[in-house]
């Protein structure tokens, strides 16, 4: 078993790398945008700019811990489209205080900046970041919350494997109010098993370009869950204005030790660069 983590990622076209203090400007240019923040619980409207310095710092304070894992989401133009990470906590035990051997679990956040919306580029990060979480880390499950309006955010969590387990409230700072949720999680299981009956092809004949990468996946057919929280304005889709040109990204090629799960019965295989 390996004893490093491998903390660069391939998720074809983009990459996956942690964030590092040469992020904040890109990551606040693009965070502080409302139409991002709202659907996001913690960060305020407007996002301070120093508030990404502080945040890429406590990232990596976390990573250090191994207590979270968060990584910039880079285009095919090598440029920062958005961020993906995980919290690792226990799993809440009603009735039990917290202990060492208590089981964890990794709950996933993520967001991309609203150039890059519409790309398939959350789905490829959430697919990625799960299959590596679950083969490498000591964690029972991943969660991850989403808005109820959030038509976006649930199908991202389902072609990922998530499950729907419920809903609940949840305070969304920047909207200054709690708001219904819908809640999600994915054992190594759920991950694993892919679904059918395959998505049908667009109406070219070709598949999107998102489902042709999207590692060990089918396509579900989209569950009422999502048809019911689509408003119709959500359903116009994304830009698809020409992108920036290529430029050379700095590549970090960090990795260092973390305690590794004992039972990982997940391959993790698709394209993890130590
Ligand atoms: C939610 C978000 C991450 C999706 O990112 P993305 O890269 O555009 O998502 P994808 O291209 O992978 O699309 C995922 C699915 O959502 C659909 N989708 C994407 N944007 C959509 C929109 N504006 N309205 C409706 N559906 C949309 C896609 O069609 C796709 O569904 P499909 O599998 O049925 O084709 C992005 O919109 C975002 O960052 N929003 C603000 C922050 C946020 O919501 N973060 C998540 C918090 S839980």
């Amino acid at each position: 078993m390996p004893d490093t983590l491998p903390l660069e990622l391939d998720a074809p076209p983009c990459r996956l790398r942690l964030l590092t203090p040469d992020d904040a400007p890109a990551l606040h240019h693009l965070v502080n945008d409302w139409e991002v923040v709202r659907m996001l619980s913690r960060p305020p409207f407007p996002y301070p700019r120093e508030l990404a310095d502080e945040w890429i710092t406590a990232t990596q304070t976390l990573c250090q811990k191994g207590e979270g894992f968060y990584f910039a989401i880079l285009g095919p133009d090598g440029r920062l489209a958005g961020c993906i990470g995980l919290r690792i906590m226990p799993l809440p035990q009603t009735g039990r205080a917290p202990h060492d051997n208590a089981p964890r679990v990794g709950q996933l956040g993520y967001w991309i900046g609203r150039a890059y919306w519409g790309q398939g580029f959350a789905s490829l990060a959430a697919s990625r970041i799960a299959r590596w979480a679950l083969a490498h880390l000591n964690i029972d499950r991943l969660t991850a919350t989403a808005a109820q309006d959030n038509v976006a955010s649930i199908r991202v969590l389902e072609r990922a494997g998530f499950r729907h387990t419920g809903t609940d409230r949840q305070k969304f700072v920047a909207r200054g109010t709690d708001l219904p949720v819908e809640l999600f999680e994915a054992t190594r299981t759920d991950i694993s098993q892919p679904r059918s009956p395959k998505k049908a092809p667009d109406s070219a004949g070709q598949a999107p370009a998102a489902t042709a990468q999207l590692p060990h996946r089918t396509l579900m057919p989209l569950p009422p869950l999502a048809l019911q929280a689509v408003p119709r304005r959500l359903s116009k889709r994304a830009d698809h204005r020409p992108r920036p040109k290529l430029t050379e990204h700095r590549r970090g090629g960090w990795s260092w030790s973390v305690p590794q799960h004992s039972s990982t019965r997940l391959a993790d295989s698709s394209g993890s660069q130590a």
